[in-house]
């Protein structure tokens, strides 16, 4: 009998794991996951490589729903559009305060238009300004509505669908394979020539089988990771997160443990949100022009308090645009003195825009209509990218327009696409303006040979977004092209035997069926750890000493210390993981890399001696940010680790910054 699906009758009887197919694959390139940046490099790499050459792209979703934008989008957050590169690059840096790679995202400003032109190519609708032609195209000149500097909007809740259609297409078109429903349990690394990849292994999700791959180069873009730190969701709203929850870390740890070397994992993003739908924010801020009181109706951003404490982390605090994790430290800080809680004033926001067409002189029939169109963009802001907070307003009786809502700091998230910044050290460019130690032959690709990343898994180099992610995944897959190209006669050879690697994947299976008769409650049981227990085990450990919501973002040199014992014992727990079912199974694994990543994001935030991001975490023993170059012993610059596949140890050390772009 094979492993059924979910938990049903048949779990009584244990399933023949002999009878579980291995199927072998030898690819040129690989892609992993199906986000924007993979879709991104589904659509360019047929372009580039070599006729006659196989590609597959591996997901362990279905393409059409899968990743960060699954759930639609109501912007798109980088278009660059009249603005310049280098104005993107200086807005990235002071967001990110200070410490990015500015090749990177230099290289990302200059084409992520492209990506965007053809998602409207491809029939995705991009609000376009009252008055002008809306039938005409960004790249025939239409002008989109723009919220801020950076972004403008769209009737985005089916836009990875109509993304995901254009990369099934390009694959299929070349005769390349799509894998869904298969998830990458890890990567591995050639036989025979050293620090170089050659292969990844994974299980399909509703099926009993395993899929062992080869491949001359691989792209992995599994996004960031979230339910690395208690939720504030509790019982009825558990599961509820800001970023997409079965975002697992993979990205980082998979790519961690073959040796690639990561960068700012100290960088986490702490969004505020609308209280407990984790609704987005943005469209409030930008489109509607909302602004924040906190419970006694002070807009508290303007007060001398405020201004003293912005004039703590000079120069960033004083730009025109305060940086998000300052956002939220001003907010950390009325709560903390006791003002809170903070609420959005959406009624002063609407009722303003319906104030300036009444002194227009609007008659009353059209001012109603004016106001249907305003409320409908309000509502659309959360069904085009989440639903469930639209479900909770209509559900507590909101009216905007009469009242406020609450906006809250959530949990921390490990992303480098959206407003953070860790991931992984990857090459920039190979160009005259690129410091040689950015540069090393192929763009995007890890310190590991033939590795690429792109999305989330780029580090120091955040605001790319969707557009930006399916750019950088563009970018990769052509630089993936040409490594193919340049090394035709490499072989992949794997270390391991298909039938090593399958025991070793399907081993928390053999641990359930071993042990869960004797107990009488299978969740309960001495001999084995349920992927369930895993994930909350962590939490309460990231929560409590690692600075989660629960001690306000705080944590300290001792704390951490901690926190990385409790990791190491959870580490050695999970050998006993245990899977009643593939789903379990995937959850197994999932919480694996939760914790490989969270332990080297908490790492860096032990190694870096400052505070870089308040709002986002504070350490109580350094809690101010160091501006001095690391040549004077300071922390301007990056922080970069790196694990040891060989000899299983880390090293976390400072990397020099360059200033590319001038300020
Ligand atoms: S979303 O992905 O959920 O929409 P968010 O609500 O943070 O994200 O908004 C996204 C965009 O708006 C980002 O480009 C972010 O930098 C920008 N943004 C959000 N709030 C502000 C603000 N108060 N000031 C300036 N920019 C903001």
């Amino acid at each position: 009998m094979a492993l059924p699906n979910k938990p049903t009758a048949e779990l009584l009887a244990e399933p023949d794991l002999s009878k579980v197919p291995v199927q072998e694959f030898t690819y040129d390139a690989l892609i992993v996951g199906g986000g924007m940046a993979a879709c991104g490099a589904a659509w360019e790499i047929g372009k580039w490589l070599p006729a006659g050459s196989k590609a597959c792209l591996v997901d362990k979703a279905s393409l059409e729903r899968s990743g960060a934008v699954a759930q639609g989008l109501s912007a798109i957050n980088t278009y660059i559009g009249e603005n310049s590169p280098s104005d993107y690059v200086r807005m990235v840096r002071n967001d990110l305060m200070g410490i990015v790679r500015e090749d990177l995202i230099f290289d990302l400003g200059r084409h992520v238009d492209d990506s965007v032109h053809l998602f409207e190519d491809w029939g995705l609708p991009i609000w376009k300004k009252h008055g002008t032609d809306a039938s005409k195209k960004l790249r025939d000149g239409g002008e989109p509505v723009r919220t801020g500097k950076w972004q403008i909007m769209i009737n985005g809740e089916s836009y990875k669908c109509i993304v995901a259609e254009a990369a099934k297409a390009a694959l299929t078109s070349m005769g390349y394979d799509i894998h869904e429903r298969m998830f990458i349990v890890k990567l591995l690394l050639d036989a025979n020539k050293p620090n170089t990849i050659a292969g990844a292994v994974g299980f399909s999700v509703r099926e009993n089988k395993i899929h062992v791959y080869k491949a001359k180069a691989i792209m992995v873009a599994c996004g960031g990771a979230v339910n690395i730190f208690r939720p504030r969701t509790t019982d009825e709203g558990k599961g509820r997160a800001w970023y997409p929850v079965w975002n697992a870390g993979s990205t980082y740890t998979m790519c961690m443990q073959v040796g690639a070397e990561m960068t700012m994992m100290e960088n986490r993003f702490t969004p505020s949100r609308f209280k407990d739908g984790y609704g987005p924010v943005g469209a409030w801020f930008l489109l509607f022009k909302a602004t924040v009181t906190n419970g006694n109706g002070e807009h508290y951003v303007k007060s001398d308090a405020a201004k003293a404490e912005l004039a703590k982390y000079t120069p960033y605090g004083q730009a025109a645009v305060t940086p998000t994790c300052l956002r939220n430290h001003l907010m950390l800080f009325e709560m903390k003195e006791g003002r809170g809680p903070i609420y959005m004033d959406t009624a002063a926001a609407l009722n303003a825009f319906m104030d300036a067409k009444k002194a227009e002189g609007m008659n009353d029939k059209d001012l109603k209509k004016y106001w249907k169109e305003l409320e409908s963009e309000a509502w659309e802001d959360f069904l085009d990218m989440s639903v469930g907070q639209a479900g909770l307003w209509a559900s507590m009786n909101i009216e905007p327009e009469k009242v406020g809502s609450e906006i809250m700091p959530t949990e921390p998230y490990m992303l480098g696409s959206h407003s953070g910044c860790c991931g992984i050290w990857v090459s920039g460019p190979d160009e005259d303006w690129v410091p040689a130690d950015y540069k090393w032959g192929y763009n995007r690709m890890t310190t590991v040979n033939g590795l690429f990343t792109a999305g989330d898994g780029v580090g120091a180099s955040g605001h790319k977004f969707s557009s930006g992610s399916h750019a950088e995944g563009r970018i990769a897959a052509k630089a993936m092209a040409k490594y193919i190209r340049d090394n035709a006669s490499f072989t992949p050879t794997l270390k391991q035997t298909a039938e090593e690697l399958k025991a070793e994947i399907y081993k928390p299976v053999t641990v359930y069926y071993e042990n869960y008769q004797k107990t009488t409650h299978e969740m309960v049981n001495p001999n084995y750890i349920k992927p369930r227990h895993m994930m909350e085990r962590l939490m309460k450990y990231t929560d409590e000493y690692g600075g989660g919501w629960s001690p306000y973002y705080m944590t300290n040199g001792k704390l951490l210390s901690i926190v990385m014992h409790h990791l190491q014992l959870l580490r050695e727990d999970s050998e006993k993981m245990a899977a009643g079912s593939l789903h379990e199974l995937m959850r197994g694994w999932e919480n694996l890399h939760r914790i490989w990543c969270v332990e080297d994001h908490l790492r860096h935030i032990q190694f870096r001696e400052e505070s870089r991001y308040p709002g986002f975490y504070y350490r109580g023993d350094y809690n101010s940010v160091s501006d001095v170059d690391m040549d004077q012993g300071g922390w301007k610059c990056f922080v970069n680790s790196q694990y040891d596949p060989n000899t299983g140890e880390w090293k976390t050390f400072k990397k020099k910054l360059h200033n590319i772009i001038a300020v």
